[in-house]
């Protein structure tokens, strides 16, 4: 450890900051699809367009993913908490049962999600423990007036609700 904060009060802090949360897939080289769930989404520019996210250095499945060079970003709904936990989990069936269509790269677009955001690998720097992963734009899309988005908050999954007024 080379540092003098505890890991238990930093992951405590940091759950106390609200983060979206998304699935990341992709495929390998072989065209086996994998996915990651992660907090750690960002906008990063909007001209060029670019996004990132930081996945650890030791995820398996960034690892597969990144062989393609190309990734997909897909924004969970509110009632989509079974996808969070399911690609959370280490292993090689999280596809299983999953009725996935392809992105225009080839990246896997999971049903019933909110937002969908198609890219190639811009960059990927290693920053601490983790990836820092930029992806340059190349399609998005979303549903037309989401009410429900899900946030992780406190270690668990909460729902935002859109106001109405
Ligand atoms: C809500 C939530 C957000 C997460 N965010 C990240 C993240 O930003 N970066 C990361 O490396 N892992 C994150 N994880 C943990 C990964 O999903 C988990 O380690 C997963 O097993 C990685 O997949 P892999 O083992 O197949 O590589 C998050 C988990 C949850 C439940």
């Amino acid at each position: 450890m080379t540092s003098e904060i505890n890991p238990a009060l930093f992951r405590s802090v940091l759950g106390h900051a609200p983060t979206s949360v998304v699935v990341v897939t992709g495929c390998d080289a072989s065209g086996q699809p994998f996915g990651i769930t992660i907090g750690s989404f960002v906008s990063v520019s909007l001209d060029p367009p670019l996004v990132g996210f930081l996945p650890g250095t030791s995820s398996r499945s960034w690892n597969a993913i990144q062989e393609s060079g190309h990734f997909c970003v897909n924004i969970l709904g509110a009632d989509q908490e079974d996808l969070c936990w399911k690609f959370a989990k280490e292993g090689d069936d999280k596809f299983e049962g999953i009725n996935w269509t392809p992105s225009s790269t080839g990246s896997p677009v999971l049903p019933g999600v909110i937002g969908v955001i198609d890219c190639s690998i811009e960059s990927q720097d290693v920053v601490g423990d983790h990836y820092f992963v930029v992806g340059r734009v190349a399609q998005m899309s979303h549903v037309e007036n989401a009410d429900t988005a899900m946030v992780f908050f406190r270690g668990k999954v909460v729902s935002a609700t859109y106001p109405t007024a």
